[in-house]
């Protein structure tokens, strides 16, 4: 997820452009770039870190005078943020310069064909491919910029919203979208081009949002011409009157962020899995465990370090790969890992996760597992982090930048790289059997939807949230899978809400925590009905028969569990190893909604960090 930013008008762009680019620094923040063309010639200055650093570099390397720019906030997905990698970037000739926020999942073999044609690259990334591909087009098949862009996107697959321009031809900057957002600011004699509305909202509230699948060449003192990429269909331009003011449109409308990313789950989870989950062909792709299968088939056993969260994720990662890869697994909290003097040999795999990848405790966990000789894989969701770089290898989550301090989409995104990982294991070591195999993919496929479907309850949890905001304590239970399910949703309640909260293993209660049950204590019980269904219905009656308050996470249509369960909450039925990635979502909002109730600050919460970077 990065910010795109594009000024064509009468106006100087340069301003324009870096203003926007500091208004979406929210979307990606590891590096950033412009490119003006002055009348003359085309500038452009691009370097690791922040909008801050572009500019102060910016204004004493090039000139910027100019009607016409683009410009780049990066959150990398191919190729660290380094000052090659980052945006705009250039094709051989040097004419045409892009802008670009997706994943080109073919970008690769679109490259080999390049350099067979002579084609060279300076960078790693994807969009570089894509710019080179375009001219290639222009030159090989006679075609003006906005028919070679489309020539050109109808052999790409993934996501992009991209921004284009000829140097040759400074009137007019193309522009196309499929999954990433692209909206165009419609000015007097001028447009503006961004990620969303917060970089142009100033200038102008006329907006077009370009659906998926349509492009856009916008030339000065023409009409734009919206065309349908696959079939160069024209469409009819829907200018919307835009309502919303800057900081509700940096959070998307949403009132936190905590919330947005709660609701961008579906398209980081099928980011997350876009060219490496491949149903059709029946297979995983990820680089790093193919380029490392050895060791971990080798592995005696597989040792997850992380903390909070993704310490919850890496629970969740000890049923999957246990059960499916039959791996022995054992998780451990970095900070007390790295202080324990465990036993580790180099016949261990140790797989460290993180969403910020500069977790103290994690970073020291990891090179502590080195120094003993370990393999060392990360799951990390910032490229080019501390812990990016120290591990042996790993596979980026691509929930994008998660702004709230209170990890949603990144636990979710954790556990569908996790679930993959596994599967692929799996196959490799023939622990799974291939219709079995065939299943989980397709019914991983079938989550983002089934999020969406998750989603659909929140004005419910919002009552129910508002039933319980009050109270002092609550405990979460669940089994097997949604145990680490329990632990994480008490935890999300306590991080925001600062109420007091416990998860534990719905068996565990009669060990103890039973004691605790009254009828001022509410009970969030995960009870779907694959798994250990009737062992949790039989739990939820021995809290009932002490007058506990239960709310049940309960698998669309469930009888039982909604005539003994004070409030039911209803996830879609998926397989068991799949249901965490549903039953978290309820949890998530029951404490977003307390929190909010409770005039709590939910994104920044008193106390925390989103990247407790010392120990
Ligand atoms: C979770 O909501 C918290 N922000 C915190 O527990 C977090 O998961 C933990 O600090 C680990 O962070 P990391 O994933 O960036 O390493």
């Amino acid at each position: 997820m990065c910010g795109i930013v594009g000024y064509i008008g009468h106006r100087e762009a340069y301003p324009i452009i870096l203003k926007g680019l500091k208004r979406l620094e929210y979307r990606g923040y590891d590096s950033a770039g412009i490119a003006l063309y002055d009348g003359k010639d085309l500038n452009m200055c691009k370097t690791k870190g922040k909008v801050a650093d572009l500019q102060e570099l910016l204004e004493s390397e090039i000139s910027t005078n100019g009607k016409l720019g683009i410009g780049h906030t990066r959150w990398a997905t191919h190729g660290v943020p380094n000052d090659v990698n980052s945006h705009p970037h250039y094709s051989n000739s040097g004419n045409l310069a892009i802008i670009h926020n997706g994943i080109i999942e073919n970008y690769d073999a679109l490259k080999k064909e390049l350099i067979k044609r002579g084609y060279t690259f300076k960078s790693d990334t994807d969009t570089e491919v894509l710019i080179n591909l375009i001219e290639d087009v222009m030159i090989n098949q006679h075609a003006k910029l906005g028919k070679a862009v489309q020539i050109a996107l109808n052999q790409v697959v993934g996501a992009y919203a991209i921004a284009v321009f000829d140097k040759t031809k400074p009137n007019e900057i193309v522009v196309a979208k499929l999954g990433s957002p692209l909206a165009i600011g419609i000015g007097e004699d001028e447009y503006f081009i961004a990620s969303d509305a917060s970089p142009f909202i100033e200038f102008t509230d006329n907006a077009i949002y370009l659906e998926d699948e349509e492009m856009a060449i916008i030339r000065l003192n023409k009409d734009i011409k919206i065309r349908k990429i696959k079939d160069d269909s024209l469409v009819n331009p829907y200018i919307q009157k835009l309502q919303l003011n800057l900081e509700q449109i940096e959070k998307g409308g949403y009132e936190h962020f905590m919330l947005k990313e709660i609701y961008e789950q579906p398209l980081a989870i099928k980011d997350t899995y876009r060219g490496r989950l491949l149903v059709e062909e029946g297979i995983i792709k990820l680089s790093g465990v193919e380029d490392n299968m050895k060791r971990f088939l080798n592995a005696d056993r597989i040792i997850i370090v992380a903390c909070g969260t993704s310490w919850h994720a890496g629970l969740v990662a000890e049923y999957i790969f246990e059960d499916l890869a039959r791996i022995p697994v054992e998780v451990e909290y970095a900070s007390e890992f790295r202080y324990r003097n465990p036993v580790i040999t180099e016949k261990d795999v140790v797989i460290s996760i993180s969403q910020s990848g500069e977790t103290a405790d994690t970073l020291a966990a990891i090179k502590l597992a080195k120094s003993k000789g370990a393999f060392v894989f990360g799951v990390c969701n910032v490229v080019g982090s501390s812990i990016a770089r120290e591990t042996d290898a790993g596979a980026y989550t691509h929930a994008g930048p998660e702004i709230g301090v209170a990890s949603t989409k990144a636990f979710t995104t954790q556990i569908t790289l996790l679930t993959m990982m596994a599967l692929r294991l799996a196959r490799a070591k023939g622990t799974i059997s291939s219709s079995d195999y065939r299943r989980q993919l397709q019914e991983l496929e079938l989550i983002p939807e089934k999020v969406k479907e998750a989603l659909k309850a929140d004005k419910h949890i919002q009552s129910i949230a508002e039933t319980y905001k009050d109270s002092r304590n609550m405990l979460y239970l669940g089994r097997g899978y949604n145990f680490p399910v329990a632990l994480e949703g008490a935890l999300k309640l306590k991080e925001i809400s600062y109420i007091h909260a416990e998860g534990y293993p719905a068996a565990e209660m009669k060990h103890g925590p039973i004691a605790l049950i009254d009828e001022n204590m509410p009970v969030i019980v995960i009870a779907t009905k694959k798994g250990h269904y009737e062992k949790v219905v039989s739990n939820i009656q021995e809290i009932k028969s002490r007058k506990g308050k239960i709310i049940g996470i309960v698998t669309q249509g469930d009888v039982s569990v909604r005539e003994l369960a004070d409030h039911v909450i209803e996830v879609p039925e998926t397989l068991e190893n799949l249901s965490p990635l549903l039953t978290t979502i309820p949890l998530q909002l029951l404490s977003y909604h307390i929190a909010v109730m409770l005039g709590k600050n939910v994104d920044q919460p008193r106390n925390l960090a989103k990247s407790v970077t010392v120990e």
